[in-house]
């Protein structure tokens, strides 16, 4: 089967009503602590994607039993020190950062040894981020910096004080997964990074206590803390939803709404970023379950963008939607910039390389100087070449990114590595086409 998709006209004007995949970060969360409950849990909307499918197989590993039912997975879990570990166990992470480190959290109290690997990308990115805290609470950890990672855990685990510098909500999870098996109080001074793993602590009451400042969030768990069963419906993800967003934006005489997404304040930087490039685009229908906000995401057509200086209080909350906003940026009037975006070249693939070098391929005017970069927007930028996008990392938001460019730039494309969207998104082509997308 081709593993390739072609475009060669922009996407004709649309006016919808859609809704995307489920949240990654939510579901991944609920099937690790689904895991790790006492009794059954139920989780309705769970995204069926490749990194949750790796979540919901790993579990599976530990011992623990997921039946998939009719409009929901069920999980039964046996408490904190439920899991079942064999010897020479391999955990197979995938594509997904985000399993591969929260998991590495439940595994600090593991009697046997457990390998964790991933795929090519997974591979090449960096552990050492999380080795360093974990092996803190006293745990075993054998690794280069990089997957494979060996673990073992202990049976005395010890309450850390640890201090998140990146804005890593994978990092922050982690730790505060291993402090819930950890008698004692665990400390964390995290920069701002999405908070659903604080969300779900909360509705599922584990003891925890958060004191909140512009920078840093302070986080102490208290543990050993079980915890029961739980029901969760997961919300739209708002990065899968960026693509729609951009796409609706960019295009002529459009609209979309895009129903029931999450707009948790530590996700919504590029409703923010957008909006100050003068998108307007609007939330409606807001409501809050257990603790996330939810609403519909109404856009139009915009030909009055303007550039924006970006600043870096916005990058978490922005890190997966970058590449798309480039694409904003490109097509507004003026210059944007965006500056420390060092992180996004440790996403699954290098996302700054990758990303300028698709702007330059299809001659928008940058400068880059280490990680910040400056936009030169053109709003008459028309393209029409023919341009290869290779997407040798195999990355599901180059990917995504390339085909939105595409059906709004012009010129004829082919981008390499249609599967990948399996990790994130796997109906987005479909969507796409449901729009008026002409993909062959
Ligand atoms: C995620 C956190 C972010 C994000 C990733 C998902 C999470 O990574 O880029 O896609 O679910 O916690 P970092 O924690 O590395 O910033």
């Amino acid at each position: 089967m081709k593993n390739h998709i072609e475009i060669k006209n922009i996407i004709k004007p649309f006016k919808r009503k859609i809704e995307v995949s489920s949240d990654k970060s939510i579901s991944i969360r609920c099937v690790l602590l689904a895991s790790q409950a006492i009794g059954k849990s139920k989780l309705y909307n769970l995204l069926e994607s490749e990194d949750v499918i790796n979540s919901l197989n790993s579990i599976r590993k530990l011992g623990i039993n997921v039946k998939k039912k009719k409009k929901y997975y069920e999980i039964f879990g046996y408490g904190i020190n439920g899991y079942k570990s064999k010897n020479n166990l391999t955990i197979d992470a995938g594509n997904s950062g985000t399993l591969a480190r929260l998991i590495m959290g439940l595994l600090v109290n593991t009697e046997k040894k457990i390998k964790i690997i991933g795929d090519k990308s997974l591979s090449k990115r960096d552990f050492s981020r999380i080795i360093n805290p974990l092996k803190l609470f006293g745990t075993n950890i054998i690794s280069k910096g990089n997957l494979p990672v060996t673990i073992k855990g202990t049976k005395f685990l010890r309450p850390i004080k640890y201090i998140e510098r990146l804005g890593s909500a994978q990092c922050k999870s982690a730790v505060m997964l291993a402090a819930i098996k950890t008698p004692g109080k665990t400390f964390i001074k995290a920069k701002k990074s999405r908070n659903h793993t604080e969300l779900i602590f909360k509705y599922i009451k584990i003891p925890m206590k958060i004191f909140k400042t512009n920078q840093y969030d302070y986080i102490e768990v208290n543990g050993p803390s079980n915890f029961n069963g739980f029901k969760y419906k997961i919300p739209g993800d708002i990065s899968s939803s960026s693509f729609f967003i951009v796409l609706a934006l960019l295009s002529s005489k459009s609209e979309i709404t895009i129903r029931n997404v999450n707009v948790n304040d530590s996700r919504l930087g590029i409703i923010k970023i957008l909006n100050k490039m003068n998108a307007k685009i609007i939330l409606n229908n807001k409501k809050i379950y257990n603790g996330e906000k939810i609403a519909d995401i109404i856009v139009k057509s915009n030909k009055n963008l303007k550039g924006f200086n970006c600043p870096k209080n916005l990058n978490s909350s922005a890190i997966d939607e970058f590449l798309v906003i480039f694409l904003v940026a490109a097509k507004a009037k003026g210059i944007s910039t965006f500056k420390n975006l060092s992180e996004l070249n440790k996403k699954e693939s290098p996302r700054l390389e990758i990303a300028t070098n698709i702007l330059k391929k299809i001659g928008v005017k940058y400068t880059r100087y280490s990680d910040n970069i400056k936009i030169y927007g053109n709003p008459n930028l028309k393209i029409k070449g023919k341009y290869k996008i290779n997407n040798f990392r195999k990355d599901h938001r180059v990917f995504m990114m390339s085909c939105i460019a595409a059906l709004t730039f012009g010129g004829e494309w082919r981008v390499e590595d249609k599967d990948s969207i399996k990790t994130s998104f796997p109906t987005f082509i479909e969507l796409l086409k449901k729009l008026g997308a002409e993909i062959i």
